[in-house]
C-alpha cells in the first residue's frame, strides 16, 4: 500500500536517485531550479510517497515572491518512479501538498509544467501573464493555482526565491573529521611496526 508522508532527512538520498531516474540530469538546468538551489523548502511541504518502505514519489514546495510584495510557493519537482506510474500516486501527492499549503495559510502556488497534467488540480496560465522566471523557460508552462481568491491579481515582475538559505557544511568540522580519521590509522601502523 502506498502512503504519503512528510520527507525525513533519511529519505534524501533515495529522493535524489528517484529524481535522477524520473527527470534526468536536465533537471538541474531548469529555470525552476534557479529558484530552489541553495534554499530550504517550505516547512512541512516536502512529501514523499512510500510503497513497502521504498520512496516511489516526491513533491516539494518552496517560498518565492511573484513580483514585489506577492508571497507565493513554487511547486517542484514532482516525480513518481516510472515503475509505479498511472496508479494515482502523482495525484495523491499533488492533492495532499495543495491541501497542506491551503491549511498553512499560503495564498498561491506557481510551477513550470504541463498544463495537460496540472490543469486537473486547477493550475492555469491565466494568473501568470505578467510574471517571469529567471533563465529560459516556456511561457505557456508557467502555471498558477490561487489558494485565496485573486491572490495573484496584479502580480507582476520577476519570480524570486525567498526561502531560508540552506546551511553550508562547516569546513572546519569537515577538516577536523578527516584529520580524526587519519590519526588512528597512523597510530595503528606505528603500533604494527
Ligand atoms: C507527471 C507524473 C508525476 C505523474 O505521476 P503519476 O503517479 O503517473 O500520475 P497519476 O497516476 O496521478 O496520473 C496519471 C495520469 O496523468 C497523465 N499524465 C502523466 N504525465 C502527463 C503529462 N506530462 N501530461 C499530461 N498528462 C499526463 C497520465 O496519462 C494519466 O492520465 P489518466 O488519468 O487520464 O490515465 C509522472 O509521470 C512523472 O514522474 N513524470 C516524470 C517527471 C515529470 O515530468 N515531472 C513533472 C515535471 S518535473
Amino acid at each position: 500500500m502506498v502512503t504519503i508522508r512528510e520527507e525525513k532527512a533519511a529519505d534524501i538520498a533515495a529522493r535524489e536517485v528517484l529524481l535522477d531516474e524520473a527527470c534526468g540530469p536536465s533537471r538541474f538546468a531548469k529555470a525552476s531550479e534557479r529558484l530552489r538551489e541553495g534554499r530550504v523548502p517550505a516547512d512541512g511541504l516536502s512529501l514523499v510517497a512510500v510503497d513497502h518502505g521504498r520512496i516511489v514519489g516526491t513533491v516539494r514546495l518552496w517560498h518565492v515572491i511573484a513580483g514585489p510584495g506577492c508571497a507565493a510557493l513554487l511547486l517542484g519537482p514532482l516525480a513518481v518512479d516510472p515503475v509505479h506510474r498511472n496508479r494515482g500516486i502523482g495525484t495523491a501527492l499533488m492533492r495532499r501538498v495543495i491541501a497542506r499549503a491551503r491549511l498553512g495559510g499560503h495564498r498561491a502556488i506557481l510551477l513550470a509544467g504541463d498544463a495537460a497534467y496540472y490543469g486537473r488540480f486547477g493550475f492555469t496560465a491565466a494568473p501568470t501573464g505578467e510574471l517571469w522566471m529567471p533563465g529560459r523557460y516556456d511561457r505557456d508552462r508557467l502555471l498558477a493555482l490561487e489558494l485565496r481568491a485573486d491572490a495573484l491579481a496584479g502580480a507582476r515582475g520577476l519570480i524570486a526565491a525567498t526561502g531560508k538559505i540552506e546551511p553550508k557544511p562547516d569546513l572546519n568540522l569537515l577538516i577536523a573529521a578527516t584529520d580524526g580519521d587519519r590519526r588512528p590509522r597512523r597510530a595503528r601502523v606505528q603500533r604494527a611496526a
